[in-house]
């Protein structure tokens, strides 16, 4: 592909997948019900029931500005990735450093919901013309964990199990990925909780690894078992940096291994370092 099609190719997947070309539209007032309190949810509950049977829905209007779409700070009703412009622009500019300088390894994202994060990887390397990288795709494809308090007291308040929105199937990630014509055998699906499935799956080396599984637990078992992998030159992409759990485990694991690369902000989320040293 000629440089000026592969930026134009690039710059409409990445509108699409994040949902940028469209307004927001409204959404069903059930959708994130686990997040109110009791006495609210059963009232929305006991509304939705009533009329569904006259095949009615309530929706709600979200007055949401660019900056939190862009920043993604929203959790989007169509969209195939909550991250945002911001964040895949810099997921751009990882992949094409990458591939410029020549820095070995595939790529991952640990906790991936409907996949357009790894979708826009995957899009990437094709459009480059790389016919050797991985794309591997990490998820319990059901949701993020039961806090475990004992193991992980950071992740204590943690509610992100209960809501369903958040837990997508791998049957439809295989269709997002399809539905763009890119799932192929470069994209590794690697699917159960992260401390089963990381310990043992087929990396070798990583040149991106990008983290975005919200809580303590989720961030420290993919750095413990990842970051060793990553290559000199290797970008750490930390989606939930500006998350107090999160930023705690990314903070912990520098500390106890002795990173100290610098650490740059994307957006009001999100940061990342480049490993410049073997570990
Ligand atoms: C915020 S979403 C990821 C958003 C995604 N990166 C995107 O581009 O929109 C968090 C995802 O992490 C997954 N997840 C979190 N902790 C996990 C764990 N310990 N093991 C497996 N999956 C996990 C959830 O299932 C969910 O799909």
């Amino acid at each position: 592909m000629k440089p000026e099609s592969v930026k134009l190719y690039l710059d409409l997947l990445k509108k699409t997948l994040s949902y940028s070309l469209w307004q927001e539209p409204p959404v069903p007032i059930t959708l994130f019900n686990e997040t109110r309190s009791l006495f609210k949810r059963a009232a929305v509950l006991m509304l939705s029931r009533a009329l569904a049977t006259r095949d009615l829905v309530v929706m709600k209007r979200r007055h949401l500005t660019d900056y939190q779409r862009s920043n993604g700070q929203i959790w989007p009703l169509y969209a195939d990735t909550m991250i945002g412009m911001r964040r895949l622009d810099q997921l751009q500019s990882a992949v094409e450093t990458v591939l410029a300088e020549g820095i070995e390894g595939d790529f991952i994202e640990t906790g991936v919901w409907r996949g357009g994060a790894c979708i826009f990887m995957r899009a990437a390397l094709a459009a480059y013309g790389d016919e050797d990288r991985s794309v591997f795709v990490a998820d319990s494809f059901a949701g993020l964990p039961e806090p475990d308090s004992r193991a992980c007291p950071a992740d204590r308040d943690s509610i992100f199990h209960r809501i369903p929105y958040l837990a997508v199937s791998r049957e439809e990630v295989e269709r997002n990925f399809a539905k763009y014509g890119l799932l192929d055998d470069r994209v590794i699906f690697l699917q159960g909780w992260f401390r089963d499935t990381l310990p043992t799956a087929p990396i070798g080396k990583l040149a991106i690894l990008r983290l975005d599984g919200d809580m303590y637990g989720s961030t420290m078992d993919a750095l413990e078992n990842l970051y060793p992998k990553l290559s000199p030159g290797g970008f750490c992409i930390i989606d939930d940096f500006f998350l107090g759990p999160c930023r705690l485990a990314v903070e912990e694991y520098r500390l106890a291994h002795g990173i100290d690369e610098e650490i740059r902000i994307i957006d009001s989320c999100s940061a990342y370092w480049r490993k410049t040293v073997e570990e």
